[in-house]
């Protein structure tokens, strides 16, 4: 017995409908590839940019940080009832990214606060804590500052 399945026999005309399907998009596909956003390199987005930074930052945030500050960074974890004080609203915070990255990796107590925020530069990468931040400046009410 083979393990291998033979061909299915409709396989051309499954090939045909594709490029039929395809078809009215091929020129559109071609443009792409020759706007100016297209690169020496073949790229077509830049290799990388601020919301690449923040989607990355999400991804750290939804590991290391919502069980506090929740999914909303608002401070309202699921363990945020198991702090005092209680984790910080993110989107309200009035702190610079400075602060925000020295907070993140070196926790509360290092700055005088509540070590109820813990320290992360042993468990994040410097770039890791960059884009954190990224994403906690994309989700806070001074969005565009600081
Ligand atoms: C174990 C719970 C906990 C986790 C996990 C946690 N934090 Fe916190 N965080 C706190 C608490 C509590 C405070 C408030 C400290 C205080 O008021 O002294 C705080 C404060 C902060 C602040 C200061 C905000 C301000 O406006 O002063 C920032 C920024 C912050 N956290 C970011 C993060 C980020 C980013 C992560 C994930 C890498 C994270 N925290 C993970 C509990 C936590």
């Amino acid at each position: 017995m083979t393990l291998q399945r033979p061909l299915p026999r409709c396989l051309p005309v499954l090939a045909a409908l594709c490029c039929a399907l395809a078809s009215p998009w091929l020129p559109q596909i071609a443009q792409a590839a020759e706007s100016p956003a297209a690169r020496a390199d073949g790229a077509l987005l830049p290799r990388d940019s601020r919301d690449a930074a923040v989607f990355r930052g999400g991804l750290v945030y939804a590991n290391y940080c919502v069980t506090c500050h929740g999914i909303n960074a608002d401070g309202n974890g699921r363990a945020a009832r198991l702090h005092n004080p209680r984790p910080a609203n993110l989107r309200a915070s009035d702190k610079n990214d400075d602060y925000i990255g020295l907070i993140v990796r070196r926790g509360g107590e290092a700055l005088g606060r509540s070590a109820r925020m813990p320290p992360w530069a042993e468990e994040l990468t410097d770039e890791q804590i960059q884009d954190v931040v990224a994403f906690v400046r994309s989700v806070n009410v001074h969005a565009e500052a600081k």
